[in-house]
């Protein structure tokens, strides 16, 4: 390839990233799956690598990050990043209307709303339509250089494509993870064993602060813009808001411009409950006067400005009765209990259950059955139960006794030092946590085998057909002929699945094999730096220790686990079923899906190609490889000297043998004889 040739496809690429990506965050559309999107932006990689000489620092490819900062940098901001009064009363917001009306003298004037985002304020500095800048607020005369980690999140343009856009700009906004990343993150934590985020606000904060940016690229991270401030010739804010609309940052759409403080007040009403339905925490309203020359009249006090103020919503609460506790068993075996309460009407919808965390908080809270107690929303969507209303405690409520055995199998359970939470250690034996393991290994991230559903598990473990991952690899057409509603189509679809999840590479096998604390990240970085299963399950303490991001407590737990014979028993199988247990050195770049949803396996000594060769070949066409013959396969591709056994094999079970020849053919398009 050219260098024209790469600054062409380069160009095209980069149109069609942010093309995609405007879609998504300005109209909520897409146009291509998650997987195309990140073919797209792997090539524009794959070429800036090639090329290095055509790489800017507003590609598209800033957004995957890679960027490691030991110690951010500190930076004077050019406007100090102030804070703004508060209140949680009407009056008091009148009054401040009433001072807002005294300072103009009389002159009309309108108010703009918008609501006050319950993220990290931060400031975006433009220099000739390029973000050259992002800085945490900090103490509000200086902050962090978070450039690195503010550019892989998507909705922040890198470029203004704007030529009338003035050449020096700032825009302030809050950056946050939308509640539905907080989630799923904290679905994702428990799964691996650790404990949930406290608060979106706070993992977002954490997160811009994080030193390899291509993690923070993976949290999705979003920012509202709502100031803009510099050269530019606007007269109002409301106009600031537009023009940053028409340069595609990320506004929130409820901003309303109010003609006076009755509009106001009904703006917060309005949104009082609507706030719950947003994609991030709201803990206000921001009520700024809208003109900029009245904003300059106004002025400022020492700490905050004179024409904006933040009225703050109290945090709803309600009481009810508290009726039992529940306790849930984990894949890892923690212990959650949860409050059943007596259902409650909360911001828009009913309440019935909270967790309560651990026993510790159980204990803090002084907890009693027939209790009432007090219930919020807080940063999560999981309500909680902040405390108990004394004055309504009566004789007839009991303390609450933790459980001391486990709810599903009735063993002791125990304490971790230095943890909050019970565990049940009957791992091998207690039914949530063998579903959950092999709910654990089927997902998307791991196996991906996604015929099989987490109602199919548990019927296959109600039989008792899998008590464990390796098991779904003996299964067979009459074993699943013995589930509801299941007939040879659906059945041989999970086989189908199931088959296909061998060719799933090694990073994702040693997630999905379940190891505490190592999460998707962590698999990936072992299996890079261990390259096969062996090597790691020989890896000392220590040896562990040298590995990236693998610190005491994963060292400990991926010791642990090897050195339980009950996993030794399981990886084996896992190996003799054919899964990968070694890293694919060379990563695959597509060339084309001419071999899409094609199986093979290759048998024997080729005249052309090594069998690694060919492999490739067969993987950069979109085709998989896997490592025995089954009914399933599509093609053996035979060499010479291949086993007797094998083609006999596919003989009988009618897979297409194929020649090198044919197998070249059968590349450019061409159907083999069957
Ligand atoms: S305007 C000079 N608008 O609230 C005033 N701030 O206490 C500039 N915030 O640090 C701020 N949503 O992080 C403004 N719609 C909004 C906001 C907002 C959240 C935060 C911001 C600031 C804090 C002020």
């Amino acid at each position: 390839m050219t260098v024209e040739q790469a600054r062409k496809e380069i160009q095209e690429l980069t149109a069609k990233i942010n093309y995609h990506n405007e879609l998504y965050y300005q109209q909520h559309r897409t146009e291509i799956s998650d997987y195309e999107f990140d073919q797209l932006l792997k090539r524009l990689i794959k070429l800036e690598t090639d090329f290095p000489q055509l790489k800017t620092d507003d590609s598209p490819s800033q957004r995957v990050g890679g960027t490691i900062t030991k110690e951010f940098k500190t930076v004077y901001h050019q406007y100090p990043m102030l804070s703004l009064g508060n209140t949680y009363s009407r009056q008091e917001l009148k009054e401040f209307d009433t001072r807002v009306a005294k300072g103009l003298d009389g002159e009309p004037y309108e108010y703009f709303c918008e609501l006050k985002f319950d993220g990290v304020s931060i400031s975006l500095i433009y220099e000739n339509g390029r973000l050259v800048r992002g800085v945490t607020r900090g103490d509000g005369v200086r902050g962090d250089d978070v450039t690195a980690n503010v550019k892989t999140i998507r909705s922040i343009p890198l470029r203004i494509h704007d030529k009338s856009a003035p050449a020096n700009f700032e825009v302030r906004g809050e950056v946050f993870m939308p509640k539905t990343v907080f989630e799923q993150l904290n679905k994702e934590r428990e799964d691996i064993g650790e404990e949930r985020y406290a608060n979106a606000r706070n993992t977002a904060s954490g997160t811009l602060k994080m030193q390899d940016s291509a993690i923070v690229a993976q949290r999705r991270l979003d920012c509202f813009a709502y100031y803009l401030l510099g050269d530019e010739d606007v007269e109002t804010h409301e106009q600031g808001i537009h023009q940053l609309e028409k340069w595609k940052f990320h506004v929130s759409p409820t901003y309303r411009k109010c003609k006076n403080i009755q509009e106001v007040l009904n703006y917060i009403a309005y949104w009082e409950d609507k706030r719950e339905n947003l994609p991030l925490e709201t803990d206000g309203v921001v009520v700024k006067v809208n003109r900029l020359d009245q904003q300059d009249r106004l002025g400022f006090t020492a700490k905050s400005p004179r024409w904006a103020i933040a009225y703050k919503y109290k945090a709803q609460s309600v009481s009810t009765r508290l009726n039992s506790i529940t306790y849930q068993v984990g894949r890892t075996g923690a212990i959650t209990p949860v409050a059943e309460l007596e259902p409650v009407f909360l911001s828009g919808t009913t309440v019935k259950r909270a967790s309560l965390h651990n026993a510790n908080e159980i204990a803090r809270l002084d907890l009693h059955i027939g209790d009432y107690v007090f219930v919020e929303k807080g940063g999560e969507i999981i309500p909680k139960v902040t405390g108990v209303d004394l004055a309504k405690r009566t004789k007839n409520t009991t303390p609450v006794t933790y459980i001391d055995r486990c709810p599903e199998c009735n063993t002791k359970l125990i304490r971790i030092e230095g943890e909050a939470a019970h565990y049940c250690p009957n791992v091998n034996g207690c039914p949530p946590q063998i579903k959950g393991r092999i709910e654990h290994f089927i997902q998307r991230k791991a196996m991906d085998i996604d015929s099989l559903g987490f109602r199919t598990i548990e019927q296959l473990y109600d039989l008792q057909l899998v008590k464990s991952p390796a098991d779904l690899y003996d299964l067979t057409l009459n074993d699943l002929l013995k589930l509801d509603g299941f007939k040879e189509k659906s059945a041989r679809n999970v086989l189908n699945g199931i088959e296909q999840s061998k060719a799933t590479p090694f990073e994702s096998v040693l997630f999905a094999i379940g190891i505490r604390y190592v999460g998707k990240t962590v698999a990936e970085k072992l299996a890079r730096y261990f390259k096969s299963i062996d090597k790691l399950a020989a890896a000392s303490y220590d040896e562990l220790l040298q590995a990236p991001e693998v610190g005491e407590k994963i060292a400990l737990s991926v010791r642990q686990f090897f050195d339980n014979p009950e996993n030794q028993r399981e990886i084996e199988r896992l190996k003799k079923a054919g899964l990968q247990v070694e890293i694919n050195e060379k990563e695959i770049v597509r060339e084309s899906d001419i071999l899409a949803n094609k199986s093979f396996v290759i048998s024997g000594i080729f005249q052309h190609y090594e069998r690694d060769q060919l492999k490739e070949i067969i993987l950069k066409n979109g085709g998989r490889v896997l490592s025995a013959v089954s009914g399933k396969l599509d093609y053996l591709v035979a060499g010479e000297n291949m086993g007797p056994s094998k083609r006999e094999k596919a003989e009988k079970l009618g897979v297409t043998i194929i020649s090198e020849n044919e197998f070249e053919e059968l590349l450019k398009g061409k159907q083999p004889p069957t």
